[in-house]
């Protein structure tokens, strides 16, 4: 019976020789990854572990030489859909094995149709309609080709200098997780383990506490740092069954992360479970060499793959050194098949085998109207206004004439802001657009003011001056162009650039009503410059349908309802200026320390104040992480917190009362933060373990309730084991992270 079945297997294996013609898609759902990796050459193995940048439109013979020998396994950033097709199909039919290839791209925030930038759909504290705007983005992406997506960006970031804040959720890990897997279920779909389209929680680790927000850089944190915040959505991410990781930049605590045995094998493997694929980022491997953790690119290609790198973005040292450092017995046959196996896994998870290519007709015009659709509800749910004074906004109706000026108010593609490889221009509709459209060309002012956000000239300015004076209100579109913001461009100053605050300033001696539209992924020191607004609303980079959702929420027709997911500094000095700061031995109160400029002369030494703040700027943000105001108003009271089983679980619920207690109708995100009061290493003062976003009638009250467990009370202690700990507990539900009605509990042994 023995040799019978050794027999069977032969013929079987013989079976993958026939030509690719004959192949049938049911050869592929009985192809065992390990028969396919015993027909595969040592070459066709390290080829699977490469991916290389597109042909940006020139497909050349050593290109296509390459497919057909089986030695590339992924392509990133190929535009064209014929292009990918065609590539495709070398692939499939003229490979020896017709392994087909993965192409990945970038779909931060949108692919053609584009949704507001990261930080800003993280306003909305939406998981929901993150989710379809991540489905929405994948479909059209799919229809082109694309099967796995560099995202969801997880990084926790803290430091506005650093223009990267723009592609994540902002500063607190249980918003940035909350977020970034609804976004990556919107590309998944429902069954992770049959992905329609492949996404990566990236950076892998710590990259978003780069030293002085410079992009990078030199990260060094603790673990109680590392394990409590800046893990913890990759975490989440990886229980949930994501594909693949990439590794960042920067070095943490003294290792690149893609040659860190300690941070790839121990903590991502041994520790969390992950059995998906590790990448690179782009050049990474070879930058172990500037670190100074490698000393040339082939000691960099052995300490990333024994680190556990599975495949090499963009550079070459895969495919130039592992065949010799095999030879070296420097690594082993093992160490490929281990990445080869993961390549092959998850082309199979994706049904690459049995459908290699694009539906292309999957992406109708239907389809295309509903993501604008959809695209402009997001932006409506992401802008925060910070300010309104005297109720200047909704706009009065009467409302004759309106001046609208700023280096933000009329251009199609700064409005979609950073990561928009895929944009079309085309689709967007500025807020000039919008409010010709709703009022008429001739009740809308236009002046640009500046050439651009960053220009100093001062030659617009009279102009823009004539049609304030013609107006009755002054819409002014301030903000950052895309170029300064996103990845390597991180700023030292935090101000307005160019001379568009001095212009505010000047257009504010009108005495008009001046409505402050900000349009950038970070938050900016604003402080000076909204004094001279009567309004303020952040509308982040909003994406496509800018125009439109700016337009209904300044006229009143949708009420603000986006809360801030980072706090806003009084200045960079300021930073890091986070709202789950620990308490310190010496924490400031409002009463305990004194302005700089009231200090009286030769003031005794301890006389004003020692704890931790700035003389200058005190203790608190200029805005606060989950602050954002409404056309309306909401109070919070009669808060409770019981304790009780909920599916056996031992289980916190935290009840409280939410009214509308305004004139219009609203949406309020009721948040819920609690404090770990004594612990075995310090808990922050407050961290965000719940929020919900409800809509209420003027006058109507509604009961809010959370639900914590356990685990949602736990950390890792300095052992870096996650314990909940017995103790009290101070819990605050309200509408930001200054929320004042608490309530108290205590968890017993
Ligand atoms: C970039 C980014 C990364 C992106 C990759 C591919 O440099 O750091 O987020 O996914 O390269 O474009």
């Amino acid at each position: 019976m023995r040799i019978l079945f050794i027999a069977l297997v032969i013929f079987i294996g013989f079976g993958f020789k026939i030509k690719s013609s004959d192949r049938s898609a049911s050869t592929y759902s009985s192809r065992s990854i390990e028969e396919l990796l015993d027909k595969m050459s040592l070459e066709q193995k390290i080829g699977q572990m490469c991916q290389l940048q597109g042909t940006e439109g020139n497909i050349t013979k050593e290109y296509l030489k390459r497919i057909r020998q089986g030695k590339l396994g992924s392509i990133l950033n190929e535009k064209d859909p014929e292009v990918i097709r065609q590539l495709q199909k070398v692939a499939i039919e003229e490979s020896v094995h017709g392994i087909p290839l993965l192409f990945a791209r970038d779909i931060i925030h949108g692919y053609k149709t584009i949704f507001p930038i990261n930080i800003g759909m993280a306003a909305s504290f939406n998981p929901e309609l993150v989710r379809e705007a991540a489905s929405a983005a994948a479909l059209e992406a799919y229809s082109n080709g694309i099967r796995w997506n560099f995202g969801p960006m997880v990084d926790i970031s803290r430091d506005p200098r650093w223009g990267r804040m723009a592609e994540g959720f902002g500063e607190d890990p249980y918003l940035v997780g909350r977020l970034g897997l609804a976004f990556h279920l919107g590309f998944t779909g429902p069954d992770p383990r049959k992905p329609y389209m492949a996404t990566c929680a990236k950076h892998f680790a710590g990259y978003g506490a780069t030293e002085g927000g410079r992009d990078y850089n030199t990260v060094s944190l603790s673990d109680e740092e590392l394990y409590n915040v800046h893990l913890k959505p990759f975490k989440l991410l990886i229980d949930e069954g994501i594909s693949s990781v990439m590794t960042s930049f920067s070095e943490l605590n003294g290792q690149p992360p893609t040659g860190s045995p300690w941070l790839l094998s121990q903590v991502l493997r041994e520790e969390f479970g992950f059995e998906g694929l590790v990448v690179s980022d782009w050049n990474s491997v070879p930058e172990m060499i500037n670190h100074g953790f490698a000393e040339n690119e082939k000691d960099a290609a052995k300490k990333a793959i024994r680190a556990g790198l599975d495949m090499e973005m963009a550079s070459g040292t895969f495919q130039q050194y592992l065949e010799e450092l095999l030879e070296e017995g420097r690594i082993t046959e093992a160490d490929i098949d281990r990445s080869v196996r993961r390549v092959l896994q998850l082309k199979m998870k994706l049904g690459l085998f049995e459908k290699p290519y694009a539906q292309r007709n999957a992406f109708t015009n239907e389809k295309a109207a509903e993501h604008l659709a959809l695209a402009k509800e997001m932006a409506v749910q992401s802008m925060v206004m910070l300010k309104n004074e005297n109720n200047s906004l909704p706009l009065d109706v009467s409302i004759n004439h309106v001046c609208v000026v700023g280096p933000m108010a009329h251009d199609r593609y700064e409005q979609l802001g950073t990561w928009i490889f895929d944009g079309d221009t085309n689709l967007s509709i500025t807020p000039l657009m919008a409010f010709e459209e709703y009022l008429g060309h001739e009740r809308v002012h236009y002046v640009k003011g500046l050439k651009n956000s960053r220009d100093w000239g001062k030659d617009q300015f009279e102009e823009a001056l004539q049609a304030a004076e013609r107006s009755d209100v002054i819409l002014f579109f301030a903000g950052e162009e895309s170029i300064i913001t996103g990845e390597a461009h991180s700023r030292a100053h935090l101000g307005l650039p160019g001379a568009q605050e001095e212009l505010i300033k000047f257009l504010s001696a009108t005495n008009k009503p001046l409505i402050l539209i900000i349009m950038t992924p970070r938050p900016l020191a604003i402080g000076t410059v909204s004094e001279y607004a009567d309004a303020l609303i952040y509308a982040w980079h909003p994406g496509t349908m800018a125009g439109p959702a700016i337009l209904d929420v300044i006229t009143g027709l949708r009420s603000p309802s986006g809360k801030l997911p980072v706090s806003f500094p009084h200045t960079a000095g300021q930073i890091p200026v986070y709202y789950a700061q620990k308490n310190t031995g010496r924490p400031p109160t409002k009463h305990s320390w004194t302005h700089i400029d009231d200090i009286p002369q030769r003031s005794f030494q301890t006389s004003i104040g020692n704890t931790s703040h700035y003389l200058d700027v005190g203790f608190e943000p200029l805005f606060p992480f989950g602050f954002g105001l409404s056309y309306t108003n909401f109070s919070y009271s009669e808060i409770q917190v019981s304790q009780d089983k909920y599916q056996a679980l031992d289980t916190v619920v935290l009840r409280a009362s939410v009214c509308n207690t305004g004139d219009l109708e609203g949406a309020e995100i009721v948040q819920l933060y609690i404090r770990d009061v004594v612990a075995s290493v310090t808990r922050p003062v407050r961290q965000l373990k719940g929020f919900e976003r409800i809509h209420l009638k003027a006058g109507e009250c509604r009961e809010v309730e959370f639900r914590l467990s356990m685990k949602d009370l736990g950390f890792y202690n300095i052992a870096n084991d996650f314990v909940t700990e017995p103790g009290l507990f101070h819990a605050w539900i309200g509408g930001s992270s200054k929320a004042d009605l608490k309530a108290s509990f205590y968890l017993k042994e």
